[in-house]
């Protein structure tokens, strides 16, 4: 089996599992952070360098009060600790998103963990977190507008470039939990040519068998491509 080298996640039906259980929607949100570390390790597993995981979109400010202020306050308690776990495993931390709406303590963990992480790699954990595509080629043309970059040099390379993603190659494989069939405005650039694979669990109970067959679901289209 070929792994792929990037995947993105979309980590949907947090609030549906925790609906099942008779938890609040925060009680989902904590389950789904916890989650990440154990498909981390399966990812390394199954030889996945590259892990991009939607954990905020910039729609999602307009959800309740609370849900908001529990997922930033998550956010900067929990972040360092996550992230140490990630440099004992020599992974590499980024983020890719929108810096504007967030705390200076967020940005604080956020900047510290990249750089922490700074000398890691190959393995690369990128946390998708206050994005949008579309926000992401807005941010793009501002910045290219801004540097008076020449329109005749402007070519997916200069985009590349100025995307918050730099540096990444393109994503290979779409993996959205909870049976949806939507992109939601994750890495559109990025995703242009990536198989797309929905399973029916919620992101808190994905399972080893889900990362697998998901794998095993991009190395059939490849096979026909
Ligand atoms: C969508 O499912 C999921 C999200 C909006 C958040 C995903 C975030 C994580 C898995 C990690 C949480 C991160 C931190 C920093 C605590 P949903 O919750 O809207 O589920 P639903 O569609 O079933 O309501």
């Amino acid at each position: 089996m070929i792994a792929p080298k990037h995947i993105g996640l979309i980590m949907d039906g947090n609030g549906r599992w925790a609906q099942q259980r008779g938890l609040s929607r925060s009680a989902g949100h904590k389950a789904g952070f916890e989650h990440i570390p154990p498909v981390l390790e399966i990812c390394h597993d199954l030889g996945i360098q590259i892990v991009s995981a939607y954990a905020w979109s910039t729609e999602n400010w307009n959800r309740p009060k609370a849900e908001v202020g529990y997922i930033m306050s998550s956010l900067e308690k929990h972040l360092p600790e996550f992230v140490s776990k990630l440099h004992q495993r020599g992974v590499r931390f980024m983020h890719s998103g929108r810096r504007d709406e967030l705390t200076p303590e967020a940005l604080q963990a956020l900047d510290e963990a990249a750089t922490l992480t700074q000398q890691n790699g190959p393995e690369i954990f990128n946390f998708v977190f206050n994005y949008g595509g579309r926000a992401e080629l807005v941010n793009v043309t501002r910045k290219l507008l801004a540097e008076k970059v020449e329109s005749e040099v402007v070519s997916e390379s200069t985009i590349n470039h100025y995307l918050w993603t730099n540096g990444l190659p393109d994503v290979d494989l779409v993996i959205r939990t909870s049976g949806e069939q939507r992109l939601s405005n994750f890495l559109l650039w990025q995703s242009a040519y990536a198989c797309i694979y929905v399973t029916q669990a919620y992101w808190p109970d994905v399972s080893r068998d889900d990362v697998e067959a998901a794998v095993k679901y991009y190395n059939r289209v490849m096979a026909k491509i």
